[in-house]
Parts: structure tokens; C-alpha cells; sequence
């Protein structure tokens, strides 16, 4: 950590005055020196108060979205001990495959601020604009067969929505198997891409795109898709959302790779789940079919109740599914 990375978490934690010569012991600098990391913070945002005889304290915690934010808050085993932020890219899924051809370590994370060609699934783009929303993709090297990786998008969904249930007080749901959702419409979509090698998985890419503090949703997507400033009324620090998510996913992933199956999140995940017991249609392409929804299995495969009893499990890589009454 640097110097400001570190002064920026003592301030974070101690949440009081912290006097500048206790600074300058600390660091073994100049009290000038420790001034000059003050206004560098209060140029990024931060609001920090300096009271003759007590010290510094932080005021308020802005959404600033940076490399020190982030270094600053995160300290996991393994999920963003190593992280890498991008005012603005490509596609933090491109970055992420990259460095996992590069040698990356597993838990490896990039954060973009704004992305020029973000990914969404099916092909699709994902719009990306600055000074907004997350968007972070997390590398993982998983010791375990590629077709375990589809239940890595699920493990994502629900630390997501823990994450949004407990630093936003909104409740949100699952739309199967990875969009989350809060009050019916879309604020997180999850992109999972994998390199395998025949039998083994090299490395698999998780990105993850938030909607937090947009104010006015574009045109063509109001209707099914929203913020979490729209639906919470409050401006959310993405940068404590997103730690909050990378704490969620370090324990749910240690859960599930221990398994090698969703049972020990099965319970909470289909508690979440928006479906449960709907009507969805199976956009097969084999043929498309209706049916109700009434939960997930230890393979995170969606089982649905095809009429008189009859389940089918469906497989999330094969088919999408779609609520009868608008997105959900
Ligand atoms: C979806 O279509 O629902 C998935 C959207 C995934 C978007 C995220 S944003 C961060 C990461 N980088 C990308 O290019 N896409 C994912």
C-alpha cells in the first residue's frame, strides 16, 4: 500500500481525528509531506477536515471510484488482493482474460469506471457511461471441471444481492440464473467467459455490471431495467458496494468450490429467486415450452413443473427464460 492508500484507511477506520504528528511518526515524513497527501485526497473528493490541535478527520465518504478507494477497503484473502483500475477501457472482461493469460492470480480484479465496448451476454453491448456504475470483472483459476463454471455466474448473483440487500436496505431478488433484480426490473448483469483446455478450466473471467447511481434510465431499456439511486432514493458509494460484493463472493465461492455443487447455497439462492413459483417460458431452441418455476437443484439447473407433476431441469447454458407478465 502507498503512503495515501494508508492514511486514507487509518482515517477510514478510525473515524476521528488523527493528529498530523502522529502521522508523521508513523510514516517517517515531513509534516509537510502529510499535508500534501490531504490535499491530494481532497482533490479526489474526499472531504477532510484539519482542526489546529486535534488533527484530521474524513467527513463524509464520497462516490469516489479509485485505486486507493479500493486498496484502501479491500483486504480479502484472495478476491481483489490484486486489483487493477481503469478510468476508462475496453471491457473489463478483455482486461481480466488478458491478465489470466498473462500469469494473473486467481481473485485477480479489474474495475473500469467507464467502458467503451462493455459486453453484455448474448452478444449484446452493455452501455457503460462514467462516474456511475460498477463494472468490475474478477479473475478465477478454479481447480474444478468447465462444466462447474456456469454455477460461478450463480455464486455471483447472490453475493451481489447480499451485497445490494445490505449496504442499499432494498431487498432483491434473482431472475434465473444471473440477473438481479429489485422491485421487478434489472440492476446487475453477470458475464461469465471461460479458456479451458479439453478437461481442465485455465481460467474463467466473472464480470459484473451494476446500475447504482444512474438518474434517468436510457429510453429502450426503462421498462425492464433500473437503478439502485431510482429504486433507494439515496447516491450509493460504489466503491463500499463493491467491497461488500468481493466479501460475499470470497466466502460463497469457498463455499461452492468446497462442494462442487450449489448445495450449501442452495436454500438462500432460491429464497431470492424471482420465479419461484411463476410462470416462465423456456426459450429452448430446440422448441419453446411453458411451465412454473419452482427453484434451483445442486447444479444450479432451473426446474420447472411442466404441468401434472412432470419437472425438467434446464440447463442455463442452453436455454434463456422469460416471464409471461414482463421481464421477470
Ligand atoms: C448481461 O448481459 O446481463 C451481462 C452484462 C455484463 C456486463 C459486465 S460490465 C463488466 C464486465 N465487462 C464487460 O464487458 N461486461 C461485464
Amino acid at each position: 500500500m502507498t503512503m495515501k492508500t494508508e492514511i486514507l484507511t487509518l482515517l477510514r477506520e478510525s473515524g476521528d481525528y488523527i493528529s498530523g504528528q502522529e502521522l508523521c511518526n508513523r510514516f517517517q515524513v515531513s509534516r509537510t509531506a502529510v499535508w500534501k497527501v490531504m490535499k491530494q485526497l481532497q482533490g479526489e473528493g474526499y472531504i477532510i477536515e484539519a482542526i489546529r490541535n486535534k488533527g484530521y478527520i474524513l467527513k463524509e465518504n464520497p462516490d469516489v471510484l479509485s485505486l486507493s478507494e479500493l486498496k484502501s477497503r479491500i483486504h480479502n484473502c484472495w478476491a481483489g488482493r490484486e486489483i487493477y483500475f481503469h478510468e476508462e477501457t475496453g471491457s473489463t472482461n478483455i482486461d481480466a482474460k488478458r491478465l489470466g493469460e498473462e500469469g494473473a492470480p486467481h481473485g485477480t480484479v479489474v474495475v473500469a469506471d467507464q467502458q467503451n465496448a462493455g459486453r453484455g451476454r448474448r452478444g449484446r453491448a452493455w452501455e457503460s457511461p462514467a462516474g456511475k456504475d460498477i463494472y468490475f470483472t474478477i479473475l478465477l483459476r478454479p481447480g474444478f471441471a468447465p462444466d462447474k463454471a456456469s454455477g460461478l455466474t450463480l455464486v455471483m448473483a447472490l453475493s451481489v444481492v447480499q451485497a445490494i440487500e445490505k449496504k442499499c436496505g432494498l431487498q432483491a431478488g434473482i431472475k434465473w440464473p444471473n440477473d438481479v433484480v429489485v422491485n421487478g426490473r434489472k440492476v446487475c448483469g453477470i458475464l461469465t467467459e471461460m479458456t479451458t483446455e479439453t478437461d481442465y478450466i485455465e481460467h474463467v473471467v466473472t464480470g459484473v455490471g451494476i446500475n447504482v447511481n444512474l438518474e434517468v434510465m436510457p429510453e429502450e431499456i426503462k421498462n425492464t431495467a433500473t437503478s439502485l439511486l431510482l429504486e433507494g432514493g439515496r447516491k450509493i458509494a460504489r466503491a463500499e458496494l463493491l467491497q461488500e460484493v468481493l466479501e460475499r463472493f470470497e466466502v460463497n465461492y469457498g463455499a461452492y468450490a468446497e462442494a462442487l455443487n450449489m448445495e450449501p447455497l442452495l436454500e438462500e439462492y432460491d429464497a431470492h429467486l424471482v420465479n419461484r413459483d411463476r410462470q416462465v417460458r423456456i426459450l429452448d431452441p430446440k422448441g419453446e415450452w411453458e411451465g412454473i418455476a419452482k427453484g434451483i437443484n445442486r447444479l444450479g439447473e432451473l426446474i420447472v413443473d411442466k404441468g401434472g407433476g412432470q419437472l425438467v431441469e434446464v440447463y442455463a447454458g442452453e436455454v434463456s427464460v422469460r416471464g409471461l407478465y414482463g421481464y421477470v
